[in-house]
C-alpha cells in the first residue's frame, strides 16, 4: 500500500494508493495543502480516484469539492452528509474499491451524525470519532454523545487490537497508535459506562473551534471561503508596491490614477494625494462614470490591501485591463511615511 500522511494545523489527511495499479483515494483532504497532494499523487505516479470525507469538518476547510472539480472525480461521504456536491453517499458495510485496495464504509455517528470510519487493510482511518488519547466532541451540530458511545464502544471496540488507528486530527505529532493501545490507555474509553460516559462528554465545556461558521458554511454548503476568494483574486491581477506607487507619483510621469475604494470618512482621514473616491460597495455602479475611460492605468488601494484586490478583480472583469492593486494598504503606506493629505476630495 502507498501511503502519505499530511498534516496541517492538527489536521490529518491521508493519500492511499494501489501500488499495482496507481490508483489512489484522498481521505480528509484540507483546502491550504492542495497543491502538496497533487504534487505527492505526481511524483508517485498515482492517479486520485475519490475524495473522501470522514465527516462534515467544522473547524477546517475541506478540498474534496475544489479537488473534484480539478481531477472530475468523484466525492463520497457518508449519505447523511447535508454537502450538495458529495457524489458518492455511502452506508455502513459499504466499500471503495481503489486498485487492489478495499475500503469499508463503518458508520461512527456521535461526533456528527454522518460520521464514518474508512478501513483497509491493516488499518483504520476513524476521522473524529477515536483520536490518539481522546475522541471526537459531540458539542458541535449533529453530534450526539450516546451514539458516539455506541460507535466506540459497539464497533470500534470490536476491531482487531492491532489495527493502526489513523485520526482526522492529532495535534502531538505522533504517527498512529492502535485499536489496542487506545481502549486500554485512551482516557476516554477507560469510562465504559454509557451514563457515565455521557455526562462526561456533556461536561467538556470546550471552546468553539475558530472559524466555525466559516467552516461549516462552506463544507456543508459548497461555498467558497474568504481566503479563497482573495487568492483567486490576486491570481488573476498584478500588483504594484508602495515604493513604486510613491515613485511614480512623485515623479509625476505617466498618468497613473489612484483610485481609493474605502468609504468617505476613511477617506477624508488621509489618502495618498490626488487619490479618486470610489467607496467598493458603489464600484460596479459608478464606475462607467467616474471611470470613463476603459485603457486607463490604475491602481486600486484600499485599508489592508485585499478589499483592493477584490476591487481590482472585478474592474478587470469590467474590461479594465491596466487595474492593479496596490500591495498593501493605507496602513502600510502610513507606517511608511508616505504623503497624505486630508480632507474631501477636490
Ligand atoms: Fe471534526
Amino acid at each position: 500500500m502507498i501511503f502519505e500522511h499530511f498534516s496541517a494545523g492538527g489536521c490529518q489527511s491521508y493519500l492511499v494508493g494501489c501500488p499495482d495499479s496507481r490508483v489512489a483515494i484522498l481521505i480528509d483532504p484540507e483546502l491550504s495543502l492542495i497543491d502538496r497532494y497533487l504534487a505527492f499523487a505526481a511524483r508517485d505516479g498515482l492517479r486520485v480516484h475519490y475524495l473522501v470525507d470522514t465527516h462534515t469538518h467544522a473547524d477546517h476547510f475541506t478540498a474534496t469539492q475544489e479537488l473534484a472539480r480539478r481531477l472530475e472525480v468523484p466525492v463520497a461521504m457518508h449519505r447523511l452528509s447535508p454537502a450538495p456536491f458529495v457524489d458518492l453517499g455511502l452506508d455502513d458495510g459499504e466499500m471503495l474499491v481503489v486498485g487492489k485496495l478495499r475500503l469499508q464504509v463503518l458508520h461512527t455517528p456521535g461526533h456528527t451524525r454522518d460520521s464514518m470510519c474508512l478501513m483497509v487493510a491493516d488499518r483504520v482511518f476513524t476521522g473524529d470519532t477515536l483520536l490518539m488519547g481522546g475522541t471526537g466532541r459531540t458539542d458541535l451540530p449533529s453530534g450526539n454523545p450516546e451514539q458516539l458511545y455506541d460507535s466506540l464502544f459497539g464497533k470500534l471496540a470490536h476491531l482487531p487490537p492491532a489495527m493502526q488507528v489513523h485520526p482526522a486530527h492529532e495535534y502531538k505529532g505522533r504517527d498512529h497508535s492502535t485499536i489496542g493501545q487506545e481502549f486500554a490507555e485512551n482516557p476516554r474509553l477507560q469510562v465504559r459506562e454509557r451514563a457515565a460516559f455521557v455526562e462526561m462528554m456533556n461536561g467538556l465545556n470546550l471552546k468553539m473551534p475558530t472559524h466555525i461558521t466559516e467552516a461549516l458554511r462552506t463544507n456543508m454548503s459548497g461555498g467558497r471561503t474568504v481566503a479563497q476568494m482573495l487568492a483567486e483574486a490576486a491570481a488573476s491581477v498584478p500588483f504594484m508596491s508602495l515604493a513604486e506607487l510613491q515613485g511614480r507619483a512623485a515623479g509625476n510621469g505617466e498618468e497613473l490614477l489612484v483610485l481609493d475604494v474605502r468609504e468617505r470618512d476613511a477617506y477624508e482621514q488621509g489618502h495618498i494625494p490626488g487619490a479618486r473616491l470610489l467607496p467598493r460597495g458603489q464600484l460596479e455602479l459608478r464606475v462607467n462614470q467616474d471611470l470613463p475611460d476603459p485603457t486607463r492605468r490604475v491602481v486600486v488601494c484600499c485599508e489592508f490591501g485585499r478589499i483592493s484586490t477584490l476591487a481590482t478583480a472585478t474592474l478587470r472583469s469590467m474590461g479594465f485591463l491596466r487595474a492593479v492593486a496596490l500591495d498593501g494598504g493605507m496602513q502600510a503606506w502610513r507606517e511608511a511615511g508616505h504623503p497624505l493629505k486630508s480632507g474631501p476630495e477636490p
